[in-house]
């Protein structure tokens, strides 16, 4: 059997980068290299409006059986009023929290060509190539209690932070495994000095380490710290490995560090089915964008490269998903930019088709 994916491309600008990678996708099976079965669903403020709900039990079930899911972004503006329990975020969350995606991996990596556009100097930047592993299925996101509840005359808003022994060890354990293919070293960021959840991570990160994985040179450091030394000098790290709350933060900023959100890709990973592979869902970091929504501007690379992430995590295509990245490599260096990567000289930015077709073309000279 071919294998499949399901493209769930949401709101906003996820239609508009995810075409970009449906061409490619196109494009491997003109050439004869895969062939996907592609199937596609709603997900987002899209599946709300046709089926009141973010994300239907059928395009849940669809999801659990194909190999890779490839997300474009939800949410936007039409729909923050909604109560929580049809946001179009919880479609997201659905998802993550039922494939059981506790590992997702945030590559921060420097494009030389875009080395000057970075907000740091190219020093500090230049050839940057680290990994934020964020926790992703538990942690202050989904702890009970949380609402908004009255106390005497006041409302009080309650989250929970929770974390048990064995959630942070499998999230330990895959940043340990990813470190071990890299440059074989580890940062633990917790606040040990602030939260009991902090001690605990420190504790068990620190077990799974001496226990299974001594070959790795570990180091802990409070997020707070954690996020100075990412703006000072973010190629001390190779693999950071925190929560879900400072992982949504510390990678946000990370992606500062690379020029824009518009090139971060991500993947999200369970553990391995009987057929080997994990359960897997690839995104953007970024989101749907709704002040460039419908205007030919967003950038595809961060969809793309998401794309690359699953050939080489989930289909064994580590050699193609080079390929894609080197095009975009070749992209960047040739000058090619949409608007999000144009520095305040300016120039004659691309639309988000032109990006597509560039990539593309270059993956033909290849
Ligand atoms: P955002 O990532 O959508 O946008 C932040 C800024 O970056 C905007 O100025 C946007 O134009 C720009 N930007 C983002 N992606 C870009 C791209 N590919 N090319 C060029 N420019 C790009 O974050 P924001 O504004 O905080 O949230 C907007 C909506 O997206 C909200 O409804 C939010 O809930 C949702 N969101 C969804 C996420 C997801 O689907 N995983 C993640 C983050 C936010
Ligand atoms: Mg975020």
């Amino acid at each position: 059997a071919n294998p499949s994916l399901l493209i769930l491309a949401g709101d906003g600008i996820g239609p508009e980068v995810m075409d970009e990678v449906k061409k490619l996708i196109a494009w491997f099976d003109t050439k004869g290299i895969v062939t996907f079965d592609v199937s596609e669903g709603l997900v987002g403020g899209c599946s709300y409006d046709a089926h009141g709900t973010p994300l239907t039990d059928e395009t849940m079930a669809r999801a659990q059986e194909v190999d890779a899911v490839l997300l474009g972004a939800v949410g936007g503006p039409k729909y923050d009023k909604l109560d929580f329990s049809v946001k179009p975020e919880r479609g997201l969350l659905r998802l993550r929290k039922e494939m059981d995606l506790f590992s997702n991996l945030r590559p921060a990596q420097c494009f030389d060509a875009l080395a000057d556009f970075s907000s740091l100097k190219r020093d500090v930047v230049a050839g940057l190539d680290i990994v934020i592993v964020r926790e992703l299925t538990s942690g202050v996101y989904f702890g009970e209690p949380r609402g908004i509840f009255m106390e005497g005359n006041e409302r009080v808003g309650i989250n929970t932070q929770r974390y048990t022994e064995s959630e942070i060890a499998r999230v330990a354990r895959s940043a340990f495994e990813l470190a071990r293919k890299r440059g074989n070293k580890v940062c633990s960021m917790e606040k040990a000095n602030v939260m009991e959840s902090g001690i605990l991570w420190r504790d068990v990160v620190q077990e799974i380490h001496d226990k299974e994985y001594p070959d790795v040179a570990l180091t802990h450091m409070y997020a707070d710290n954690g996020a100075m030394q990412l703006c000072r000098w973010p190629k001390q790290f190779d693999v950071i490995v925190t929560d879900n709350l400072f992982g949504d933060v510390l990678s946000d900023m990370a992606a500062m560090l690379t020029g824009s959100l518009g090139m971060l890709p991500s993947a999200s990973l369970g553990l391995p089915q009987a057929n080997g592979r994990p359960k897997a869902l690839y995104e953007p970091v970024h989101g749907s964008a709704p002040d460039i929504t419908g205007q030919g501007k967003a950038n595809p690379i961060a969809c793309i490269l998401s794309f690359a992430m699953a050939l080489r995590y989930s289909f064994d295509m580590g050699a193609e998903a080079t390929r894609v990245e080197k095009a975009v490599e070749k992209v960047l260096a040739d000058g090619v930019r949409t608007a999000d990567l144009m520095g305040p000289e300016g120039g004659t930015p691309v639309s988000t088709t032109q990006m597509g077709d560039a990539i593309i073309a270059a993956m033909e000279a290849s």
